[in-house]
């Protein structure tokens, strides 16, 4: 008899078909939306394995309700959706899909830094608009990038693949971590720093910790109140890292210079949002690792992971 396993949205084809071979497969198939809980814990009764999204919020109450669930495989390097304490209690393995995404997430900090620097969909908007009547000195201009101070805050495998990035724009970087010694950075004559000095002293403060009650609010009022007047916040980790509401004071008054953020503290979010009406503000959709090699090889990845599992092999990438 194959495993059980149920899918929490639509994912590749080639990668059904891969899962089919070794497991008995039901998937949440409607449109593009998250499964609803009732549903999801349905179904997380009767399966093996789960195939889940960082989307799908799998607490202590989901996982007790399972009956023979043996692996939880989340297609995304962070786990804050689910309870790893009750997950491990239950004897259920845990798994994520780190290294594949690594290049493609610092590509995209990159890419929110510079156009949050430079302002650019302002500037796209600007002609969009029709407001463009001629050039002029200080029209839309930002700040520069090449010879800044990048203050890297998480100096993991993302923060460092960032700060490669930052090599070849001359920025200088200096970062704060958990563990200050860090071999990664050895080429890259990063310096580590305090919290409070990265926070005084760079130009761009980017946020790349994950997220858990340690680092809830890591950057709340007082932290953004360190920043310069001209300095701009990314964060491309989670929302909650970050205290919104303090976010959206410092840059209603010019506090700060800017901030790019590809995540907010409650997903999706929509043109309503208070920080979604700043100019200052550069907001993106959780796009991270979304180039479409990426979404595969991080499909592929969570795949091998639970069949890994169910086979009773090491899993890639085990959390607990
Ligand atoms: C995306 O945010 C991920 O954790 O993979």
């Amino acid at each position: 008899m194959k495993p059980k396993i149920f899918i929490t949205r639509k994912i590749p084809n080639n990668i059904v078909k891969k899962l089919e071979e070794n497991c008995e497969l039901a998937m949440w198939n409607s449109e593009d939306t998250p499964v609803p809980r009732h549903i999801l814990q349905e179904k997380i009764r009767e399966v093996d394995g789960l195939y889940c999204l960082l989307t799908d919020e799998i607490d202590e109450q989901m996982i007790e309700s399972a009956q023979q669930l043996k692996v939880i495989s989340n297609m995304a390097v962070g786990f804050n959706n689910i309870d790893i304490t009750a997950a491990k209690a239950n004897g259920i393995i845990v798994t994520n899909t780190p290294d594949v995404l690594t290049e493609t997430t610092a590509d995209l900090t990159f890419a929110l830094l510079m156009a949050t620097a430079r302002r650019i969909p302002e500037a796209v908007d600007y002609i969009k608009n029709d407001q463009w009547r001629t050039w002029s000195p200080m029209q839309l201009t930002g700040r520069d990038i090449h010879g800044a101070t990048l203050g890297i805050i998480g100096m993991g495998r993302i923060g460092t693949a960032v700060a490669r990035r930052a090599l070849g724009f001359n920025m200088n970087i200096i970062f704060h971590n958990r563990n200050k010694n860090l071999r990664s950075v050895e080429d890259l004559h990063a310096a580590y720093v305090s919290l409070e000095t990265l926070l005084r002293e760079a130009d761009f403060v980017c946020v790349m910790v994950p997220y858990t009650k340690h680092t809830h609010h890591l950057i709340a009022e007082r932290e953004l109140k360190m920043m310069k007047r001209t300095s701009i916040l990314i964060n491309t980790s989670r929302g909650g890292v970050v205290d919104e509401h303090a976010l959206y004071q410092v840059l209603k008054e010019h506090n700060i210079f800017g901030a790019g953020l590809d995540v907010f503290a409650q997903e999706p979010i929509n043109a309503s949002h208070p920080l979604v009406s700043l100019p200052n503000v550069v907001a993106l959709p959780h796009i991270g690792s979304a180039s479409v090699q990426t979404r595969h090889k991080m499909a592929e990845l969570a795949a091998e992971n639970l069949i890994c599992v169910l086979e009773k092999r090491q899993p890639p990438y085990r959390i607990v």
